[in-house]
C-alpha cells in the first residue's frame, strides 16, 4: 500500500529519491520520508505528514545529500498518518522502510519492550528495525545476517529496504508477499516497490521472489533465496516509456488515462485476434479444446472496478460460449465455502495484481483444485505469478486512483476470452466470431470519436454538480456500466451514487425520483433497448432529471432526456466499451468542477494490498 525507492551509488541521490517518490505517490500519500547516508556513515532523515510536497518543503528547508539512501511514501495501516509514524524508521544503526503488514508485531513489540527497548512510533515497521538492531547487537556479523534473523521472527507481508550506518555503501532489500524490484545502473543500483519509481534511470529489472533478500552495492548485486542460498533471478526488460507515466499536458492523470484508452485497447488486442480467420490467440492461458469442453463453470473473483469487468465477462461468455459463469467479490469468496472442482476455471481480475482479497480468493480457488488464471495489468505481480495462466492487459501504468484504462483493457480481455472459449468449444461460428472481432477492432476509433466532444460533460458538470445523489440505470451488459459509473462518481466527486439494474428500479429506488435526482440511463440500441426505454419513461413521468447515454441518432430518446450523450452505433457485444467512456467523463468533469482531488481522492489508495 506504500511506495519505496532505494539507491546506492557514487553520486548524490536526494533528487533521485524525491523524484522516485513522486512517481510512486499513487501507492500512498498520507506521509513520506527519506534517509540518506554520506560516506562517513552519517545518516540524515527527513519526514513529513501529508503529501509529498510537504516532505519536499521540509527537505528544502534543511537540505542534505549522500550516495546511499531510501525513501518511502505511506498509506497508513498501523498508526495514524503522522510524522512520527512516517518511514523511514531508525533504531540505533538501522534505518528501515517497509511496505506490508507485520501481523505479529504486537507480540514482538511487547517482548522488545520487556527487554527495555523504547518505541517512538505506533507502526508495525519499527518492530523490524528493532529486531535487526537487536540481532546486530547480539552477534550477527552483517546487516544481511541480522536481517535474516529478524525476518525469521516476523509473520506477515513485507517489502523492506534497510540501511546500516556502519556500512554506508550498501542497502539490504527483502520481499515477502509485497512487490519489490531491483535494478543495476551504471555504477549504481536501485530498489523500488514499483517499476515507475526508477524507470527514467533503467529499463532492466529483477523482480524479487517471495522470501528473497538482496544486497545492493554500487558495483554488484547479490540475491539470496528463502533458504539464504545465492540465486540468480532473470532480468526483465520493461518497455513502458517513462514519459507515459507523466501527465503529458492533461490536467489530471485520470483524464490522460481516459484519453489513452483507444491506444491501450489496440495494445491489448494486438497480435491476439485475427479477423480473417475469426480466431483469438491467447496461448498464455493454457486453454485447449479439451479443457474448455470439460469446464463445469467459470468463477470470476475481483474487487471494485475489476469486479464490474468480471460482470461484463459473465454476460459475454455466457452469450457466445454458453459456459456458466459466476462472478464474486473476492472479499466474499475467500470467506465462503465455495463449490469448485478441477473442471472449474477461476479467473482473477486485478489491475495491480496485488489486491489482497483477490489474491486470497485465487489462492483459495487453487487450493480447492480449480484451474486458475488471471487478467492483470502488472507484469510479475503476485496474482500474476501465482496463477496458472496470465492474460496481461496492456494498459501501462495507471496512476489515477480511479481506474479507467485498466477497466477498458480488462473488458477487452474478457471479450477476447469469451471469443476464445466460444471458438474452442464450438459454440461460436467462425463468421460470427469474425463480426465480433471486427467490432472489437473498431472500438478504438469509436472511442476517439466519443472523446472529441466534451462540451456535453462540462454542461452536465455545471448543471448537476450540486446534486447530493445520482442514480445510474442499465440492463444486460450495461448494468455493470451503471455500477461502474456510480462508483466512479462516488470515488472522485464524493457525491453519493447508486448503480442499479434498470428493471429493479420499480422495486425500490423509484421512490427516490424527484426533480432533484439526476438519473443517468444507459440506453443504447441493443436487445433490451425497449425495456430500458420504458424505464426512462417511468423516470420522466415522476419528474426525474434524465441524462441519457444512447445511440447517436436516437431522437426518441433525445426528446425524452434532459441531456443526451450520443454513442457511436456498435453491436451489443462491444457497447460497454463505449458507454463506460461516457460515465468516466461525467464523473471526471463533475469532480473537476467541484475541485476535488481527482487523482488521489480522499481515503483511497491505488493498490489495496491489505484487507
Ligand atoms: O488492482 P485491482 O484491480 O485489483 O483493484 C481493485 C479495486 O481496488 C479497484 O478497482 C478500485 O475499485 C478502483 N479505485 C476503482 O476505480
Amino acid at each position: 500500500m506504500c511506495g519505496i525507492v532505494g539507491f546506492v551509488g557514487n553520486t548524490p541521490c536526494s533528487s533521485l529519491l524525491l523524484d522516485g517518490l513522486r512517481r510512486l505517490e499513487y501507492r500512498g500519500y498520507d506521509s513520506a520520508g527519506i534517509a540518506i547516508a554520506d560516506d562517513t556513515g552519517q545518516v540524515r532523515i527527513c519526514r513529513a505528514e501529508g503529501k509529498l510536497t510537504r516532505l519536499e518543503e521540509a527537505f528544502r528547508a534543511e537540505p542534505f545529500d549522500g550516495t546511499v539512501g531510501l525513501g518511502h511514501t505511506r498509506w497508513a495501516t498501523h498508526g495514524r498518518p503522522t510524522e512520527s509514524n512516517a518511514h523511514p524508521h531508525r533504531v540505533g544503526r538501522v534505518i528501515v522502510a517497509h511496505n506490508g503488514i507485520i501481523e505479529n508485531y504486537l507480540e514482538l513489540k511487547e517482548a522488545l519492550q520487556r527487554q527495555g527497548r523504547h518505541f517512538s512510533s505506533e507502526t508495525d515497521t519499527e518492530v523490524v528495525a528493532h529486531l535487526i538492531d537487536e540481532a546486530l547487537a547480539t552477534g550477527a556479523d552483517s546487516l544481511k545476517e541480522a536481517t535474516w534473523r529478524a525476518l525469521d521472527r516476523i509473520e506477515g507481508s513485507y517489502a523492506l529496504v534497510v540501511m546500516e550506518t556502519e556500512n554506508p555503501d550498501e542497502l539490504l532489500v527483502a520481499r515477502h508477499a509485497s512487490p519489490m524490484v531491483i535494478a543495476h545502473g551504471d555504477g549504481c543500483a536501485f530498489a523500488a516497490s514499483d517499476v515507475p519509481a526508477v524507470l527514467s534511470h533503467t529499463r532492466d529489472f529483477v523482480f524479487l521472489e517471495d522470501g528473497d533478500t538482496a544486497l545492493l552495492r554500487a558495483d554488484e548485486i547479490s540475491i539470496f533465496d528463502a533458504d539464504h542460498r545465492p540465486v540468480d533471478r532473470p532480468i526483465k526488460r520493461i518497455s513502458w516509456d517513462p514519459i507515459s507515466a507523466e501527465k503529458q499536458g492533461y490536467k489530471h492523470f485520470m483524464l490522460k488515462e481516459i484519453y489513452e484508452q483507444p491506444a491501450r485497447i489496440v495494445d491489448t488486442l494486438r497480435g491476439r485476434v485475427s479477423v480473417d480467420r475469426g480466431e483469438v490467440h491467447l496461448p498464455e492461458l493454457g486453454l485447449d479444446a479439451d479443457t474448455v469442453a470439460a469446464l463445469d463453470k467459470i468463477v470470476f473473483v475481483a474487487c471494485g472496478t475489476s469486479y464490474f469487468a468480471a460482470q461484463i465477462g459473465k454476460y459475454l461468455i455466457e452469450e457466445v460460449a454458453r459456459v456458466p459463469v459466476e462472478t464474486e467479490l473476492a472479499s466474499e469468496f475467500r470467506y465462503r465455502n465455495p463449490i469448485l472442482s478441477e473442471n472449474t476455471l477461476a479467473i482473477a481480475i486485478s489491475q495491480s495484481g496485488e489486491t489482497a482479497d483477490t489474491l486470497a480468493a485465487i489462492r483459495e480457488a487453487k487450493e480447492r483444485g480449480a484451474r486458475t488464471v488471471c487478467i492483470c495489468n502488472v507484469i510479475e505481480s503476485t496474482i500474476a505469478r501465482e496463477s496458472d495462466g496470465v492474460l496481461y492487459t496492456h494498459a501501462g501504468p495507471e496512476i489515477g486512483v480511479a481506474s479507467t484504462k485498466a477497466f477498458t483493457t480488462q473488458v477487452a480481455a474478457v471479450s477476447m476470452l469469451a471469443l476464445l472459449l466460444g471458438r474452442l468449444n464450438g459454440r461460436l461460428e467462425s463468421d460470427r466470431a469474425q463480426e465480433l472481432i471486427e467490432a472489437l477492432r473498431e472500438i478504438p476509433a469509436h472511442m476517439e470519436t466519443l472523446l472529441q466532444d466534451v462540451d456535453v460533460y462540462e454542461r452536465i458538470a455545471r448543471q448537476y454538480s450540486q446534486a447530493t445523489s445520482f442514480l445510474y440505470l442499465g440492463r444486460g451488459n450495461q448494468f455493470p456500466i451503471a455500477a461502474e459509473g456510480a462508483l466512479k462518481l462516488k470515488e472522485i466527486s464524493y457525491i453519493h451514487a447508486e448503480g442499479y439494474a434498470a428493471g429493479e428500479m420499480k422495486h425500490g429506488p423509484i421512490a427516490l425520483i424527484d426533480r432533484e435526482l439526476p438519473v443517468v440511463v444507459l440506453c443504447p440500441k441493443n436487445a433490451v433497448y425497449e425495456k430500458t426505454f420504458s424505464n426512462v419513461e417511468e423516470v420522466k413521468a415522476r419528474g426525474g432529471r434524465i441524462i441519457a447515454i444512447g445511440t447517436d441518432g436516437d431522437h426518441r430518446l433525445q426528446n425524452l432526456a434532459d441531456v443526451m450523450i450520443p454513442l457511436p452505433d456498435a453491436p451489443d457485444f462491444v457497447q460497454p466499451l463505449l458507454s463506460v467512456v461516457a460515465v468516466q467523463l461525467i464523473a471526471y468533469y463533475i469532480a473537476d468542477f467541484k475541485g476535488t482531488d481527482v487523482d488521489q481522492p480522499r481515503n483511497l489508495a491505488k493498490s489495496v494490498t491489505v484487507e
